[in-house]
């Protein structure tokens, strides 16, 4: 399986950056990790590398996803997916900190290790304890052959292509797509009905065309860019689906703009961080048009009455938002794949327009191969 990687060149194709060209991949990477893999007359998907038989999922009895940074978020969204699409329990963790807590290793646990380059040090190093340790451990990796992928007993590549720029864009969201086709096919061997399988994939379908619809919105993102540049410190919040997003979005901005940024739950902001809001601080508000709405019209609310200054990203215009960037509705579990993908273009155009050096920002490396 070299030709994923052929399909797309180190070439810069014209853009400045190795982060804009990989964000602008991603309606082609998303098809590239669909391709060939969704079963219509089971309305199921298959993924050939998996190495675990459907007796053997039925006997799995919790998931437990470990990764590190981007890819740790990509965990996170994933864990949601296998708990909503499987009812399986299903948390993420770093794998630094799982490492290092001396975790019960249970038989009827699957772990699964996420990573981009499939070299993390703390990733490769908690595979290889779990082996040690009898468990069934599998990959969601993009590199081919890589360390992990080659320690893990099976998983299942994420099809992304080469990711050269530091902080991860294309992968994070193709590896979220790689775990809503875990989830759909544990899913269906579990208690997912037909028609919910169907739903699912309908929805997986129209993800490249909407990513195409978010991307053609970048001169208004970049707009709204130059409207935040002036904030010292931003807060990025959501709720459940949409918490994991904050905390990516969070991550993208301070990784490449360098501006202090924090996510945390939209629930929790009355126990601490209201304290910060003022309009030196604004508020990134991850609003999906689904069961939870209404609480985060409330926490909007909130935070307006503080005069705090708010960018949603949401499926409708906000009322309570001074800015509303409005992406695709998509099937309530696949939101979160879908409404990260324009604050990447936000953190790009923040950083583009603060001189920053994009690919390569300061004191980070794309793989951390060591302790
Ligand atoms: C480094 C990179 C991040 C990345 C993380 C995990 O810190 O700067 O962008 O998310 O490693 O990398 P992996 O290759 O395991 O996904």
């Amino acid at each position: 399986t070299t030709v994923e990687w052929e399909a797309e060149s180190y070439d810069m194709g014209g853009h400045d950056t190795y982060m804009h060209k990989e964000i602008s991949e991603q309606a082609d990477a998303v098809d590239r990790v669909l391709r060939g893999r969704i079963d219509d007359r089971f309305s199921t998907v298959h993924l050939g590398g998996l190495n675990l038989d459907a007796r053997e999922a039925r006997g799995v009895r919790r998931i437990k996803i470990l990764g590190c940074g981007t890819s740790y978020h990509a965990g996170q969204i994933g864990a949601q997916l296998i708990e909503e699409l499987a009812r399986i329990p299903a948390d993420a963790e770093p794998a630094s900190e799982f490492r290092y807590r001396n975790p019960v290793v249970d038989p009827d646990t699957l772990y699964v290790a996420v990573s981009q380059s499939g070299e993390t040090y703390d990733v490769l190093a908690a595979v290889q304890e779990l082996k040690r340790k009898g468990a069934r451990v599998l990959g969601v990796v993009n590199v081919v052959g890589s360390a992990i992928a080659r320690e893990a007993d099976g998983g299942t590549y994420v099809h992304a292509g080469p990711e050269v720029c530091v902080v991860s864009t294309k992968c994070f969201t193709n590896t979220v797509v790689a775990f809503a086709l875990l989830a759909l096919h544990l899913g269906r061997i579990r208690d997912l009905s037909v028609a919910d399988g169907k739903r699912i994939i309908d929805g997986l379908r129209r993800l490249p065309e909407q990513i195409s619809e978010i991307l053609a919105g970048e001169d208004e993102i970049k707009r709204l860019a130059a409207e935040y540049a002036d904030a010292k410190s931003m807060m990025f919040i959501g709720r459940v689906r949409g918490y994991p997003v904050a905390r990516e979005a969070s991550l993208k901005l301070k990784e490449v703009s360098y501006i202090h940024a924090e996510a945390y739950p939209a629930s929790e902001l009355k126990h601490g961080p209201l304290a910060l809001i003022e309009p030196a601080m604004p508020t990134v508000a991850i609003v999906p048009d689904d069961e939870l709405l209404e609480k985060n019209r409330a926490a909007m609310e909130e935070i307006k009455a503080r005069s705090g200054r708010i960018l949603a990203v949401a499926h409708q215009v906000q009322e309570k938002a001074d800015h509303t960037i409005v992406v695709p509705k998509n099937e309530n579990e696949l939101d979160p794949i879908l409404m990260g993908i324009p604050l990447q273009l936000f953190a790009y155009h923040t950083a583009l327009a603060m001189g920053r050096d994009i690919d390569k920002p300061r004191n980070l490396a794309k793989s951390v191969t060591v302790e």
